[in-house]
């Protein structure tokens, strides 16, 4: 049809988006070839990463990080995931990007890191016309003594290009208030939040992401509409959902994209977003998460415009880079 072709190709936000989960399986593949890495398990016959379930998913995400092990190969991860986002239309995401995968939490090492991604992202921009911003993530069930050294490094290089601090991981292990030394650590540098909630767990997750975190943006968040308070509370309060409707039907959170809440949380006057999570571990891209959108909730052209727009006024870049994306 004319419209979703018109929909497919529109210029595209995304706010969510792990750096190594949108590793392409064959650049993982042949970083493990050049390296002589045994990957057995992280992959299916059919060359697509292999996962039960969710915490299967975080356990097969970390071997495959087993390969990436310096800066230039963070380089290049970068280079590949900006040439796949940059076809499906992305011109502006944001990364989650741990120092637990890149140095381990030290200042130095991470510095080093860094540098690579956002060489590799500057010849990205001027090459494809894509801008990537980073979110220096934290990862939950390594637990808060961990996120401290992640919200150092997240401290310590607070710019314009790493512009926010947040959190992924298991959301059934511990509790967010125990990250809240870290998420203001991050905060008096001057970064945004946002972390993980409610994908897993229900509401509660979220009003303490807000009320304990004090994030700006919720990964998800859906889990919210079981609680029609806490999602009034959304509203009003304008805090935003990254929300990811591909990754969570592959997941089990629901079982198909008619039973999705986006559409009920967008009526009900929450500030939603569409991002990928980690595309090729969900068989999903910006493309199709738009398309499906728009076939499951006859959403013509112009709502989807006004999603990425949310997403745009929602991005934690400076403004000056905000304008080239509005
Ligand atoms: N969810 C939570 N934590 C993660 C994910 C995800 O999709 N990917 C990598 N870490
Ligand atoms: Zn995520």
């Amino acid at each position: 049809e004319e419209d979703l072709a018109g929909i497919a190709d529109l210029p595209k936000v995304e706010l969510h988006l792990h750096h190594e989960g949108a590793a392409p399986p064959a650049f993982i593949r042949g970083l493990a070839k050049e390296k002589s890495v045994n990957l057995s398990g992280v992959f299916r016959e059919d060359g697509s990463y292999a996962y039960r379930d969710f915490v299967h998913f975080l356990s097969v995400y970390e071997a495959a990080t087993e390969v990436l092990k310096t800066p230039r190969d963070y380089a290049r991860l970068t280079t590949a995931l900006l040439e796949d986002c940059a076809k499906n239309g992305v011109i502006y995401c944001e990364t989650f990007i741990s120092p637990d995968f890149c140095g381990g939490g030290d200042l130095g090492a991470w510095r080093e890191y860094l540098h690579a991604m956002q060489e590799a992202a500057a010849e990205a921009e001027r090459d494809m016309g894509i801008t990537l911003r980073g979110i220096v993530t934290c990862i939950r069930h390594f637990g808060p003594d961990k996120a401290r050294p992640a919200a150092r490094c997240a401290a310590e290089t607070a710019g314009d290009w790493i512009v926010g601090f947040g959190m992924g991981g298991d959301e059934n292990r511990g509790e967010l208030r125990d990250f809240a030394y870290s998420f203001d650590m991050a905060r008096e540098a001057g970064l945004q939040l946002t972390t993980h909630a409610g994908e897993w767990r229900g509401p509660s997750e979220v009003r303490s992401a807000v009320e304990d975190l004090r994030v700006a943006r919720i990964g998800h968040g859906v889990r919210a509409i079981e609680d029609l308070a806490l999602v009034d509370l959304l509203a009003e309060t304008g805090v935003v959902l990254e929300v990811c409707p591909g990754s969570n039907v592959m997941l089990g959170v629901y079982p198909d994209l008619a039973t999705h809440p986006i559409a009920e949380l967008r009526e009900r006057g929450v500030k939603v977003t569409v991002s990928t999570d980690d595309p090729p571990f969900f068989h999903t891209t910006m493309r199709q998460e738009y398309v499906t959108l728009a076939e499951t909730f006859q959403w013509d052209a112009e709502v989807m415009r006004e999603i990425t727009r949310t997403a745009a006024e929602a991005a934690f870049c400076d403004e000056e880079t905000r304008k080239t994306i509005l």
